[in-house]
């Protein structure tokens, strides 16, 4: 069974009250019970954290090391500044999936640059939280490597 960690960044806990036509009306905790719902269709297991500080989510990647094989992240603003957390996943070598509610190159020029893409499997971005299931199916479906050290 894949073990996946999904983490969302600084902010993401106001979804639902947060500049509603570019995030959405569903709250943190409704995304969480759709992506539980879809890890259990899909036969993986998924553990999901929400952390405003950068810092809590290098160690969130961190800790990941022995149990997941897969990270989902949504890194919201860290997306655009964070060397941190592009090194965090760079070190652990769990194959990492970007994810973002809004398509982040259809925005302000400071958001068409990620510092994190570049040091994951993919990107997927603008399909609101469809973002996340759609990444959840590409970690269960995907036949190249998503089994921790495989
Ligand atoms: C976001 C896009 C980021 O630019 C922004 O800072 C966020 C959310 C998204 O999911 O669309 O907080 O990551």
């Amino acid at each position: 069974m894949k073990h996946i960690l999904v983490i969302h960044g600084p902010n993401l806990n106001l979804l639902g009250k947060r500049e509603i036509d570019i995030y959405g009306k569903l709250t943190l905790t409704e995304i969480n019970e759709a992506v539980k719902q879809k890890a259990k269709e899909l036969g993986c297991q998924v553990k999901i954290k929400q952390s405003n500080s950068e810092g809590e989510i290098v160690s969130f990647i961190g800790e990941a090391k022995d149990w997941a094989d897969a990270l989902i992240i949504n890194p919201a603003a860290y997306t655009h500044t964070s060397v941190a957390i592009r090194d965090a996943i760079l070190a652990v070598g769990i194959p990492a999936i970007e994810v973002h509610l809004s398509n982040i190159y259809q925005r302000e020029s400071f958001r068409q640059k990620s510092l994190v893409a570049g040091v994951c499997r993919g990107q997927i971005t603008g399909f609101g939280p469809q973002s996340y299931i759609l990444a959840l199916e590409a970690v269960a479906t995907s036949e190249w490597s998503f089994v921790n050290g495989g």
